[in-house]
């Protein structure tokens, strides 16, 4: 499998190529058929085969089983069923033909190579996509690939072919082709299958695109164009920019920009977004700079805000009026528009600036203005560090501290007034200091009451931590959730005889004590949210060595599933 992926050349009873996953001249990337195991001498990347999958083709953990289960004849069990039936396997392989029929007909159309010649696409980035030409014909799928009863009826389902209502007959046949004189971009899964079509008309006309419609293979909301094109370039994948036309997909990739994803004619909706932090970090989103645009963007945004959270990274990028990425990357090159990408806006700043200009914050009754619009929108973030850093974001435009702000979201009255400074990452990102559970514990005992904030969830990620201190942590939290303290000498004084409390006057005295009591809870939660994430990544690593091992049997392969959407949900 490997093999399909990287030239391998025979060294005894392994193989050796250079590594894909640094750059190389000699090879130093090995494979062993017979352990089914890669190792890589000069980076340290090793793996097994899934490891692999996910790894080269930055595929999710379900679709690299479902890929190695595929290859080995193997169904996977899903939940909920949602996935390819066996009898969609002959619609797969229509469609994979028929794609290649329009393939073979542009290359015969002179006025359609001549189309997308003049938009600037090269041949080879047009057999990238397998981009084709549907006939200037109502029938010619319809004859070529649909003889019998049985295959007309496929065609229809995979909505090549039309059927007309029993009255609407005119002429002898009911069906004729959906696509006809049209560019054909084909959409192909994250395994490479082609599942719809979108069909552009030769310059002008209506509609401009036709695209396939919602089928058993197709759902538009769930598939990006391109993702899997951006796979197969490999460039290893650290983000992914979305935008919103399939041409502005097409002339980026042929730019260089290999990481470019189209919705499909559909906002990004939440599934776009599970499946894009699925496979990176980092998501920008391109949008026009006229009004469509900013709309656009804007309900981006409102579908992001659910899946902001500390670790990712959302931004927004707005083109100057009158171009779309298809026509900038043409203008400008691939360095300038990286550019662009490189200092495209946070999410953060974004929803600020956007709320800034629709409330004159100058002055005070724009200031609770905005921070009236702010609540539904930061209230939509799951709750966590990154809301936390958001609340002080949207605090220090209003010029509130944080608590403050929050107190008035509530209904209640500020508590006590305060000039405390906003949050600032820093407290975010202080793991530097000590281990993880030693940041929670002295956090706990310095300021007992944090313990308030902890969510049932965020303790509840701690079960199965192994970290060496990770009893006494769960122990003092559950104690000072269950019956809350104020101070560190009470816990100091409560703990003293019990398992571990030795432990806890000594590790005050070593640590920086913190000022401020929010700045604490921050840190406190963001760790317990890391520590979470440790569990789960030690899980998901010993199944995948299990896998390797042994396999896997449908009970761990479902837990790898529902681990796995966790971390997408992260
Ligand atoms: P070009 O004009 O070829 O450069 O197209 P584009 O890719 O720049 O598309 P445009 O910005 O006009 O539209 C963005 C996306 O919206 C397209 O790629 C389609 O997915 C979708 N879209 C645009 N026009 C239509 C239409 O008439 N019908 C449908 N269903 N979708 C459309
Ligand atoms: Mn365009």
């Amino acid at each position: 499998m490997v093999g399909s992926r990287v030239q391998l050349t025979k060294a005894g009873r392994e193989y050796k190529a250079c590594c894909p996953f640094h750059t190389e001249k000699t090879a130093s990337f090995w494979v062993s058929p017979e352990k089914q195991f890669y190792h890589c001498f000069g980076c340290g990347a090793h793996g097994t085969a899934l490891r692999f999958l996910m790894d080269y083709d930055h595929m999710a953990f379900p679709e690299a089983v479902e890929e190695l289960a595929g290859r080995l004849g193997m169904p996977v069990p899903h939940e909920g069923g949602g996935g390819p039936k066996p009898q969609d396997a002959s619609l797969y392989e229509l469609m994979t033909r028929v794609a290649e029929f329009y393939a073979s007909t542009l290359l015969r159309s002179e006025r359609a190579t001549r189309y997308l010649t003049q938009r600037g696409l090269t041949a080879e980035i047009m057999q990238r996509f397998g981009i084709g030409y549907a006939p200037d014909a109502w029938n010619t799928v319809l004859r070529r690939f649909g003889s019998g009863e049985h295959d007309r009826q496929a065609l229809t389902e995979t909505g090549l072919v039309i059927e007309r209502e029993r009255g609407q007959i005119r002429d002898g046949d009911r069906h004729y082709d959906r696509f006809r004189d049209r560019i054909m971009f084909p959409i192909r899964d994250s395994r490479g299958r082609v599942i719809a079509f979108g069909g552009r008309v030769i310059d002008r006309g209506e509609p401009k695109y036709l695209n396939s419609p919602e089928t058993a293979l197709f759902h538009k909301g769930r598939e990006l164009y391109g993702l899997y094109e951006t796979r197969l370039a490999r460039s290893s994948l650290k983000r992914l920019l979305v935008v919103e036309g399939y041409m502005d997909v097409v002339r980026l990739h042929q730019a260089g920009i290999a990481y470019a994803v189209a919705t499909l004619g559909t906002a990004t909706t939440p599934e776009h977004l599970k499946r894009i932090f699925r496979l990176v970090r980092e998501v920008v989103f391109a949008f026009d700079g006229d009004r469509a645009g900013r709309g656009a963007a804007w309900r981006a945004l409102q579908h992001a805000l659910p899946e902001a959270r500390e670790g990712r990274e959302i931004r927004f990028l707005f083109l100057p009026e009158g171009h779309d990425p298809d026509t900038l990357v043409g203008a400008e090159g691939r360095e300038a528009f990286e550019k662009r990408i490189d200092s495209a806006l946070p999410l953060s700043e974004y929803l600020v600036r956007e709320l800034s200009t629709q409330c004159d914050i100058i002055h005070a009754d724009g200031r609770a203005h905005f921070a009236e619009s702010a609540r539904p929108l930061v209230n939509k973030v799951p709750e966590g560090v990154y809301r936390e850093l958001l609340i002080g974001r949207v605090a220090e435009v209003v010029g509130l501290a944080p608590e403050r702000l929050r107190a008035l979201w509530e209904g209640g009255l500020p508590t006590r007034p305060t000039a405390q400074p906003p949050l600032r990452p820093r407290t975010a990102h202080s793991a530097g200091r000590g281990s993880l559970v030693r940041q929670a514990v002295v956090r706990l005992v310095q300021f007992p009451a944090t313990a308030g904030s902890v969510t049932d969830t965020e303790r509840s990620g701690l079960d199965g931590s192994t970290e060496p201190g990770a009893d006494l942590l769960r122990a003092l939290l559950d104690d000072l959730r269950g019956r809350p303290l104020k101070t560190a000498g009470q816990v100091l004084e409560r703990w003293a005889a019990r398992p571990g409390g030795e432990h806890l006057g000594r590790l005050l005295d070593r640590e920086e004590v913190l000022e401020d009591e929010g700045a604490a809870a921050v840190e406190l939660r963001a760790a317990l949210v890391k520590l979470a994430d440790l569990v789960l990544e030690r899980r998901v690593d010993a199944l995948i060595a299990k896998q390797a091992a042994t396999g896997l049997n449908s009970d761990e392969i479902q837990e790898f599933q529902r681990l796995m959407n966790r971390k997408a949900m992260r």
